[in-house]
């Protein structure tokens, strides 16, 4: 994904049509070329909803232009793929993996274990077993059916709580309250066995924000990571959320000090949902982009000094499919503007630092 200057002024890269697109069922047209990474570039994704990739011609095009990875948005996660204890349905994720495949474009896998977006009956997992059972069930499927297909996973998502609470910090859930920490421990050990060639990720959230609460995080993560690995438990990444709120500091060393403390682990680090929270910025569109394309910018540059991630994703790809509105609708009504191309799918300034920082030498 190199753009030529050119495309970055103009935003011409938005606007070319690719050549895929003919057929039925477009989504999983195979006519376009496999994106080609120059030697050491980092490969660069999004997150993706299926019904747009099915509807939406221009977003489509979008991410077979840009995207050498997709992630489902939401339709591998619990809510979406179980609907019973005994039943899944992965008609929604196949969307997106088909597309994928298709086109040769590498999926992720996100997620396997979360404290949200659960369907109704799991309320009523109880027992130590019965969410033992459940949690390896539900792994051992979704794994499996995509063993060799999805070969990096969000095990576990977001295992730290927002605020101090017990000794290891640890973000209550039916599965902490049934299972304590070893969920942890069971649902890795769990997804190694099904697919021993996957590459096996916990992803966290606000890991990057300045505050005493922040840094008690940082510090709590990084031991949860320590009795993993003094474990032996398999575990090959961690993934940085990064969805970077405007009206929140960063606190570059604390932030550093926790990227130096997973890379002595041997762990690699992915970027996983960057999307900036743009609710406090000014209005006007130019002064945004370049103030969101700055905070992206500044963030990338920390953690580059200490570590170059193997992936970087943002949490969609255009402006004009974001779940930011949803929880940070801005006051005075103008649209949210936090993904790299705008809801027109013109390249903005953001997309160039990314460009920027995946095509960096090593
Ligand atoms: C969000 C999706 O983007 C929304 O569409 C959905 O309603 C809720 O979940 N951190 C995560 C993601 O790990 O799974 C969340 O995705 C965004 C925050």
């Amino acid at each position: 994904m190199t753009l030529s200057r050119r495309e970055i002024l103009t935003g011409a890269a938005g606007t070319a049509v690719g050549l895929a697109g003919i057929g039925a069922h477009p989504a999983v047209g195979s006519d376009a070329p496999q994106k080609k990474l120059a030697k050491n570039q980092i490969p660069f994704g999004a997150a993706v909803r299926g019904e747009p990739l099915l509807l939406d011609d221009a977003y489509r095009r979008a991410l077979l232009k840009y995207c050498s990875i997709v992630v489902p948005e939401g339709a591998l996660k619990w809510i979406e793929t179980r609907p019973t204890p005994d039943r899944f349905d992965f008609a929604k994720a196949d969307v997106i993996i088909d597309f994928a495949k298709a086109n040769g474009i590498e999926p992720r896998g996100h997620t396997l274990v979360w404290y949200e977006a659960l369907p109704p009956w799991t309320k009523q997992i109880s027992s130590t077993g019965n969410a033992e059972r459940a949690l390896r069930f539900h792994i051992e499927q979704l794994v499996g059916r995509y063993r060799g297909v999805i070969r990096s996973w969000d095990v576990i998502n977001e295992p730290i709580a927002e605020d101090e609470i017990g000794t290891e910090n640890l973000r209550p859930s039916v599965w902490t309250s049934t299972l304590g920490e070893r969920y942890i421990e069971i649902a890795l050990r769990t997804a190694a066995a099904t697919d021993p060639d996957a590459q096996l990720v916990i992803n966290e959230n606000d890991l990057a924000v300045s505050g005493a609460k922040y840094e008690t995080r940082r510090v709590a993560f990084l031991q949860l990571l320590r009795r993993l690995k003094d474990k032996d438990v398999p575990l090959h990444a961690v993934g940085i959320q990064g969805h970077l709120r405007s009206d929140w500091q960063q606190d570059r060393d604390g932030f550093q000090r926790l990227l130096e403390g997973i890379k002595r682990l041997n762990l690699d680090i992915l970027i996983t949902e960057m999307d900036v929270i743009d609710q406090s910025l000014p209005g006007p569109e130019t002064v945004r982009d370049i103030l969101v394309a700055k905070l992206v910018y500044d963030f990338l540059q920390t953690v580059f000094e200490v570590i170059r991630p193997k992936s970087i994703l943002t949490w969609g790809i255009s402006d004009r499919y974001t779940w930011v509105p949803l929880w940070f609708k801005r006051e005075d009504q103008l649209a949210n503007r936090p993904l790299p191309l705008d809801d027109q799918m013109r390249p903005k300034p953001l997309l160039a630092v990314i460009d920027h920082f995946c095509t960096s030498p090593i």
